[in-house]
């Protein structure tokens, strides 16, 4: 269960609103931001916050970083790709600060979090204005005004691990769906994870907390929500505040569509089952990510299963939810991984016969368990691995696809499709992407459709006609 958090003071989130309110009335400030953001849904929150106390400074979004006057890359270093793509486009900012000497130039996230990265930023990259850590989110508005008044770079990196801010400005990306995190950070150490070092340590928002915002998303008309959390099954403050009785009170609530993530298959509790099974609203879709087939690998791991008691666990779910869709995580080349070990992942996942997964090198991050083992596996090896279980993968999905044609499902629409604009596009109730002939009247509408066709990363629909 998660530590007691700590809450930001009303007094700090203060002093927030009034830089903000300082900032907006100074003539030479910034007219407009762009966000760029990298990694997972804890950073899409984050810049949504950002974004945010941003506008109540009176700036608008540019849609482009070129015709912006504040550019903020907020970074992921979750494997070492990632935090390359970001230092290249970082490196690319500086032709745009040659164009215009006042553009303004931040860098923030899990990247910045580290302290070598932070230090590599500042040494390396003396364009860049503003940089700060994954727990300095809420205090850009101070940030901002010291740079704006100083003209001085302004860099901050608390190492603040249990603390919680509440209340601040949100501006969502869109409005029929929404995110909810309900905890914040990782206490799992899986030996190759570098996020309960940039996270800090597991804390949970409070029930009533959660429940007030979805109550106001609910009003606003938001269709779907998405409950956000790096374990989300061992959300909890003790007593009554557990995760399936945060479902089952948002069920109640009645929001139309409800989906969490991510589940850790060791907390994966038959009470979080019996919500599911037994929830109105919850969507029969999990993605419980499995990372490794091989007993030995998952113990390196730490992960606190073995593939005995996750396949269990699938059992269980599929006793409960015949209907429920699969998806997973996959890591390929863990130090000293052998080819029957990577064979074990690989039957693995034809047993489990998931919908989708996220396949990913292993890549070594300073500082996690796992960068000190011996035995990387060369990248020829690694590639030709992921090579082999992408098409098992792809067969999975195949077989998926081909048991739901003649299937009902409901789309929540979200967009004309980009290949036909006589057709609409949305996710199902197994977060499948389904398109089906329709028009821009449908956007933010849950629509019932029959499954007729399936495509290599899409199901294809038409509309249920009455008395079908
Ligand atoms: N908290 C979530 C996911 C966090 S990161 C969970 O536990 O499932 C998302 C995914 O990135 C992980 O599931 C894992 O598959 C992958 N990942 C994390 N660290 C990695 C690393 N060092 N190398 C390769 N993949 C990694
Ligand atoms: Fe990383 Fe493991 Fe925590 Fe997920 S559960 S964020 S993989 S340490
Ligand atoms: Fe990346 Fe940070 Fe998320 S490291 S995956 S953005 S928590």
């Amino acid at each position: 269960m998660s530590k007691n958090p700590v809450y930001i003071t009303s007094e700090a989130l203060k002093r927030q609103e009034d830089a903000i309110e300082r900032i907006a009335a100074m003539p030479e400030r910034p007219q407009s931001y762009h966000i760029v953001t990298y990694g997972c849904q804890m950073n899409a929150h984050d810049s949504e916050t950002l974004a945010g106390m941003l506008e109540q400074m009176g700036m608008l979004e540019a849609k482009d970083r070129k015709e912006a006057d504040l550019v903020l890359f907020n970074t992921c270093c979750v494997r070492e790709n990632a935090e390359r793509r970001a230092l290249g486009n970082v490196t690319w900012l500086n032709e745009l600060k040659k164009k215009n000497a006042n553009l303004i130039i931040g860098v923030c996230g899990c990247m910045v979090q580290q302290p070598h990265m932070a230090e590599r930023i500042l040494k390396q990259y003396p364009f860049v204005d503003l940089a700060f850590g994954t727990h300095n989110v809420y205090e850009l508005p101070e940030m901002l005004e010291v740079l704006l008044a100083s003209g001085n770079r302004v860099v901050r990196l608390a190492q603040l691990e249990n603390t919680i801010a509440e209340g601040l400005p949100v501006k969502r990306k869109n409005s029929n769906k929404a995110f909810i995190t309900i905890m914040y950070g990782c206490n799992n150490y899986c030996s190759y994870c570098i996020v309960p070092y940039v996270r800090g340590r597991e804390r949970s928002r409070s029930m009533d907390d959660i429940l007030r915002e979805a109550q106001t998303l609910l009003e606003s008309g938001v269709k779907e929500i998405m409950l956000l959390g790096q374990n989300v099954n061992s959300y909890g403050n003790g007593g009554q505040e557990t995760f399936p009785a945060l479902l089952k009170a948002l069920d109640q609530m009645g929001v139309p569509r409800i989906r969490f993530m991510t589940s850790h298959p060791k907390d994966l509790s038959d009470a979080l089952i019996d919500a599911m099974a037994g929830g109105k609203h919850i969507l029969n879709h999990l993605h419980l990510p499995v990372q490794s087939g091989s007993n030995e690998i998952l113990l390196a791991m730490n992960r606190h299963y073995t593939r005995e008691k996750y396949l269990e666990r699938v059992y269980s779910l599929r006793q409960a939810i015949p209907n429920i869709g699969l998806t997973t995580d996959l890591i390929v080349g863990f130090p000293g991984e052998t080819e029957a070990q990577f064979m074990d992942t690989v039957s693995l996942v034809e047993q489990v016969g998931y919908d989708a997964a996220f396949t990913f090198i292993y890549s070594a991050r300073e500082g996690t368990a796992a960068a000190k083992l011996t035995g990387r596996l060369p990248e020829q090896e690694t590639s030709e691995r992921i090579g082999r279980l992408i098409r098992v993968m792809e067969e999975s999905t195949q077989r998926t696809y081909q048991s739901m044609l003649g299937q009902q499902e409901q789309v929540l629409v979200e967009s004309i499709s980009k290949r036909d604009a006589a057709m609409v596009s949305g996710k199902g109730m197994r977060g499948i992407t389904i398109t089906f002939p329709g028009s821009s009247a449908d956007i933010g509408h849950i629509i019932p459709v029959t499954i007729i066709q399936s495509a290599t990363n899409t199901l294809k629909a038409k509309r249920l006609t009455e008395g079908e």
